[in-house]
């Protein structure tokens, strides 16, 4: 595996493979020493040019347990902000030979861009509204670990779905695994074409969640708004498309809540159901770092490096 750049190009026994390796590596997370020499000698460069808390964090956390020397650049400490252009940035990165760029960026189809001009591997950690890979790869290894497969489950997809990546690549990487997903949203919230990723859809969110495995919340992505009044208000919205206590004690008994984090507490989810007992979110962070060590492993040349000691 060179890149990870989206789910779009994975085939379902890649994903799985990721999902498998990432179980491996979640045990070395729970053991008192948490490192293995896998990718010693090898560079990570997380290259975040816009925000994140739990990717960048994951990533760096991944790439340390994996024994690789991991360095941060943020957008607002990088030399972007004095004009230099994102291919200027990744070719001198590249010429201090790094093995593996960790890219976010506000751009659909950076990753793409970069990885056409570097040696390194490049992994998508978020690109506009396009992909986030990642998270869908950790969203399906929580819920394969919660239900004991993904297969034939439902999926409800609630929220910004028209400006969520993350939506994206949870509906790309679910259905490719055999689940059945829905989306619900406000209308102007749900983009045109939605079907045709194999997603159905609700314009409201009590028969999207009825009789769902799994309930997955989503911000509004104020962000990439750029000020366009899609909803009425925060109230509006949280009445409507909101995920509190009553609404939340009508799914199924057995149903999970997720979130991509971060959660607009008291907007699209009420804090009795985000820390409830229902709630896998904090499950998600910590695959995070197993499916990201797992990426580290397959893109930074790991398996080649176990070969080589062998
Ligand atoms: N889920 C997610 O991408 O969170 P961050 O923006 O904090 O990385």
């Amino acid at each position: 595996m060179k890149h990870l750049l989206g789910i779009e190009g994975l085939s379902v026994a890649e994903i799985t493979k990721i999902l498998d390796l990432a179980d491996t590596f979640a045990e070395i997370n729970t053991r008192p020493i948490k490192k293995v020499p896998t990718l010693r000698g090898k560079t990570v460069i997380n290259l975040f040019l816009e925000a994140s808390t739990r990717t960048r964090t994951s990533f760096e956390i991944a790439a340390k347990r994996l024994s690789a020397d991991a360095v941060n650049i943020s957008g607002s400490t990088s030399s972007t902000t004095k004009g230099e252009t994102l291919l200027d940035t990744a070719k001198n990165l590249q010429a201090m030979a790094p093995d593996v760029i960790v890219l976010r960026h506000s751009s659909s189809g950076a990753p793409h861009f970069i990885a056409k001009h570097v040696d390194a591997a490049v992994i998508n950690a978020g690109d506009g509204t396009h992909e986030h890979p990642t998270q869908a790869l950790l969203d399906a290894a929580t819920i394969r670990k919660h239900k004991g497969k993904v297969a034939g489950l439902t999926v409800a997809i609630v929220g910004d779905i028209a400006h969520s990546r993350v939506a994206r690549s949870d509906i790309l990487a679910l259905t490719k695994l055999g689940a059945h997903v829905r989306v619900a949203g406000p209308r102007t919230m749900l983009p045109v074409g939605i079907e045709e990723m194999g997603a159905t859809v609700f314009e409201r969110v009590e028969p999207a969640v009825e009789g769902a495995d799994v309930v997955m919340m989503l911000r509004i992505q104020l962000e990439r708004l750029g000020g366009a009044g899609l909803f009425p208000n925060t109230r509006e919205y949280s009445r409507y498309f909101g995920l509190g206590p009553r609404l939340a004690a009508t799914l199924k008994p057995d149903a999970i809540v997720m979130h991509p984090g971060p959660i607009n507490r008291g907007v699209e989810l009420d804090p009795a159901v985000a820390d409830g007992a229902r709630s896998v979110i904090l499950d998600q962070v910590a695959y995070g770092v197993a499916v990201r060590m797992a990426l580290l492993y397959l893109c930074g040349g790991g398996a080649s490096s176990a070969a080589a000691e062998a």
